[in-house]
Parts: structure tokens; sequence; C-alpha cells
């Protein structure tokens, strides 16, 4: 079972779709351009409900099979926002604004699943409920989240659910999955260190902030070396050290540090913040200091469920004959917050031998549309078979 036929033959209108959107881009949850283009399309492909403003400005709706007997819904998820990168790739569709493109793909994620939802409104060839999920703000505002936090899952009784996401350095139309932790939670942290400001020549009648702050940096680097199981993943990085003074001679009385935690479990994860926070308050005490951490959790790790994840790699492989094993990425993705909440699998499609995503110079690569959009419709027909 290849590619179907019939994104053969809609290949035309969906690379025009995306092009459409990769001229015009839209950041986090400003994406009301596009989906309002998604909603009127779904909408004229016959889909049986839709629904705008789910999540602030994501997109649902909602295809019924020719029977729906099996009680079955499937969620198929895409993203819909860009990236505030000015665009270099001198494409004849690129972005007509300046300072946003679609550098991550999500113009080619989009146009897929409205390729998909258009085939399933037309063929309804399964049993069961499918509702397509177009969502805003993955790029960092947790648009996910805030799809789920509306009752996405409980609304439409979702029961699984699946996303897909282009790869540079995969060839096109390939595939590549992993079951397990696939993409890296992302939590940031802030290190606010007061102590007792005062003049540089007198640091007895001071707290020196400073000193504090320098060995809270020297000892959260133990947090990966010393606390943490060295076989497994975890990164601890204090990427600013700011203090309040600029001057050669004065003590500042604060110090602000900030950081990055990257881990792949959420033991890690909660044992990092814990240390984090026990290595602030017992560096601050020895000093006479205080050192407050305000925790700031971002996407939790991207874990594939084992069951869909085997059944999505079996699709992937009679779609386009084999399925690789995908690497852990060490960048975070939303759909996280959708796999906390439902059973379902993360895949990768190869985008071929492109610049990097985020990358100015990315492109989409059209040409990985019927492969993705079978992918798509083949989970739907094969999961709630007819
Ligand atoms: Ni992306």
């Amino acid at each position: 079972m290849p590619v179907k036929n019939r994104f053969a033959e809609l290949l035309p209108d969906i690379t025009a779709w995306r092009r459409d959107f990769h001229e015009n881009p839209e950041i986090l949850f400003e994406v009301h351009r596009t989906a309002g283009i998604v909603a009127q399309k779904l909408r004229a492909f016959g889909c049986d409900e839709v629904v705008e403003g789910i999540g602030r400005t994501g997109v649902v709706g909602v295809i019924k099979g020719r029977a729906t007997g099996s009680g079955k819904v499937i969620g198929l998820r895409a993203d819909m926002d860009a990236l505030p990168i000015h665009e270099a790739t001198g494409a004849p569709h690129a972005s007509k604004v300046p300072g946003a493109m679609h550098a991550c793909g999500h113009d080619g994620h989009t146009a897929m699943l409205l390729g998909a939802a258009q085939y399933l409104a037309e063929t309804r060839n399964f049993d069961g409920t499918v509702v397509v999920i177009f969502q805003p703000a993955e790029e960092g505002g947790g648009g996910g989240r805030f799809m789920c936090e509306d009752g996405l899952m409980e609304r439409w009784g979702i029961q699984e659910v699946y996303g897909m996401h282009n790869w540079p350095g995969m060839p096109v139309g390939s595939f590549a999955i992993r079951p397990g932790a696939f993409f890296a939670g992302t939590d940031q942290f802030r290190i606010l260190v007061e102590g007792l400001g005062g003049h540089a020549a007198k640091p007895h009648e001071t707290v020196d902030t400073t000193v504090v702050a320098a060995h809270l940096v020297t000892a959260l680097q133990t947090i990966a070396s010393r606390n943490h199981d060295p076989v497994k993943n975890l990164v601890v990085s204090v990427t600013s050290f700011r203090t309040e003074s600029e001057a050669f001679n004065v003590i500042p009385q604060h110090v602000e540090l900030r950081g990055t935690v990257r881990t792949m479990d959420p033991e890690t994860r909660n044992m990092a913040e814990q240390r984090i926070k026990e290595i602030a308050a017992g560096i601050g005490a020895t000093f006479g200091a205080k050192a407050e951490v305000d925790w700031r959790p971002g996407y939790p790790v991207m874990v594939n469920s084992e069951e869909q994840t085997a059944f999505a790699a079996e699709v992937a492989a009679k779609v386009a004959g084999d399925c690789a094993d995908a690497p852990l990425v060490m960048g975070g993705e939303d759909f996280a917050y959708m796999l906390e909440e439902r059973p379902g699998a993360y895949i990768l499609v190869g985008n071929g031998d492109t610049a990097m995503v985020h990358h100015p110079a990315y492109d989409f690569d059209d040409n990985a549309i019927p492969a993705g959009c079978s992918w798509w419709a083949e989970i739907v027909e094969q999961r709630m078979p007819a």
C-alpha cells in the first residue's frame, strides 16, 4: 500500500495552500488569517462540525465515518504558527511579512492535514470519528496546552492522538519514530540572589551577592554530574549572570541568574527542579544571603505510547516502504501536552537535504505531501476499519 492516488491528484491544490500559508506567516496565537482559511476549507470539505477559537485561535474539525458504531475517536494534530525570523530562501513563495517566516514547516503540516481532511470527508471509509486539530502557538506559546485546557479531549471524546513533524536530513517522504521519550522537556529557571550591597573596599560590611552567585553557578553543575545517572540525558545550563551594577567599586545588592534544564523523563525533571531549589537555599544560607528560585515550567517531555507508536511505524512502513528508528531530540514540542492526556504517537517525515528547521534558509519540501497525507489517511482507515 504505497502513497494514495488521490493525494497525487490533490498535490497541486495542497501545494498551493502550503505556499499561500508560507507567504503569509503568523506568529504564536496571532494566526487569525491561517485559522480562518483552515476553518473555511474544513466547512467546504463537508466536515460534520467545525469549531474555531479553541485554545484562543485553534480550529477543530470533526469527520464522522460511514459508520460510527465502533465508538472510536482519533485526533490528528497539526500546528499553524510561524517564527520571528527574517526569511532568506529567495523562493518565489517567500514570506511577504518582514521578520516572520515559516521556518519550521508548520505551513506544510497545516496543508497536509487539510489535504487528509478533504480526502477523509470525501471517502469516509472508516468506522468511527476523526477530529482534526489545528493548533496555534507551538513555538513557545503552549497553544497545545491551551487547547487541552479548553477541554479538547473531553469535548470530542478523543481516545488517541497523532502528530507529525517534517525533518531535514531524512530522505523526502521517509519516516522515523521512536517509542517512549522522544522530545525533551524544556524548563527555565531564574535565581534572584539578594545580599547586602555596599562599598567594594569594605566587603566585610556587605553580603557579596557576586560571590554567592558564583558559588551557585559552580554548585549547579553537580546536578548533572553528581545527582544524575550518567547514562541518562540531562542538561542544566546557566545562560545569564546579571548584576544590577556595572561599577568597579560597588558590591551589588542583587544578582540574577537565568538558565535552562533539558530532560527526557519526569523523574529527572523533578529531581533537577528540587536540587536547584535546595542548592540555592543552601548556598544562600551558607553566605547569609537569600537565593530564591523562580521555576518556569516549559513543555513537558514528549512521550510516545508503545502501542500507538508500533502502529504508526507499521502504517509508515506501508506508505514509504520503511520506517527508521528516530534519535532523541533535545528540543521541545508542545504536542507533549496532548500525549500527556491521551495515548498516541508523533512521527517525523523526511524533508530532504535542506537547511535545519529554525534556519532562515529552511523551506518545507512539497514533495513530502503525498507521503504525509497518506500516513494521516491510513492511520484513520486502518485504526478504525470500515
Ligand atoms: Ni516545528
